[in-house]
């Protein structure tokens, strides 16, 4: 790939929510993690982890997410008929999923500290790399002409989560990435235009 392809597809990258099936095959899901796993990550760790989530699981993880997001809402003030519109709309987007991949960190090879600001800063560490893993999914699939997007809500549940995949101990769910063909009817939420002052000084 040249110069310009790579940022051809860093510029046509979008999330695509609009999948269809057939899902992915095993050889185009190797591909997608053997690029995940090129992502840089500190002190060479490599603490990414990823769970291929089949349609059998997914009715049970819908519902332990959404019991977990449910008490959130209720304690927010949200009202029933709405919580009953995000759950089911969060549910449709597991559920109808062509490919479903779950991303996952684990701490090995992590350096652990006597005090918690190195800890948090560590496991911060971890994080950025686990967002350069998933955008290397992303690109990889973007020039692949396959459909994806991030989907966060495992962040916010990791516990029933990891218990309805029955997940090792050590793997801390972090998103799901949604694949799948791209339905040539979904129009990709337009883009702001953006300001380079303001995202850049010179110090
Ligand atoms: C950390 C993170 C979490 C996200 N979570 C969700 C999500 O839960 N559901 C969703 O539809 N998109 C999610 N997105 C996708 C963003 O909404 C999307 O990247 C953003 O709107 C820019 O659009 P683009 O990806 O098409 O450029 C997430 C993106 C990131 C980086």
């Amino acid at each position: 790939m040249t110069r310009n392809e790579t940022q051809e597809t860093i510029r046509n990258r979008r999330s695509i929510r609009g999948l269809i099936g057939p899902e992915l095959s095993e050889k185009e899901i190797h591909s997608l993690i053997e690029l995940a796993v090129l992502a840089p990550a500190p002190h060479h760790t490599q603490p990414w982890r990823f769970a291929h989530i089949s349609q059998d699981k997914r009715n049970s993880l819908t519902i332990a997410m959404g019991s977990a997001w449910k008490k959130d809402l209720i304690r927010d003030g949200v009202k029933n008929d709405q919580i009953t519109k995000l759950l089911q709309r969060s549910s449709q987007e597991i559920k109808n999923a062509p490919t479903l991949l779950l991303g996952c960190l684990v701490s090995e090879g992590l350096n652990q500290y006597v005090d918690d600001r190195r800890n948090t800063a560590e496991w911060g560490l971890a994080l950025h790399s686990f967002g350069a893993a998933l955008e290397n999914i992303l690109l990889a699939a973007s020039s692949m002409d396959i459909g994806a997007y991030w989907i966060s809500a495992p962040l916010y549940a990791p516990n029933e989560v990891k218990e309805s995949l029955d997940l090792d101990d050590d793997w801390n769910p972090q998103a799901l990435i949604a694949l799948g063909r791209i339905d040539p009817t979904y129009i990709p939420f337009k883009r702001q235009g953006f300001d380079l002052k303001k995202y850049l000084i010179f110090c």
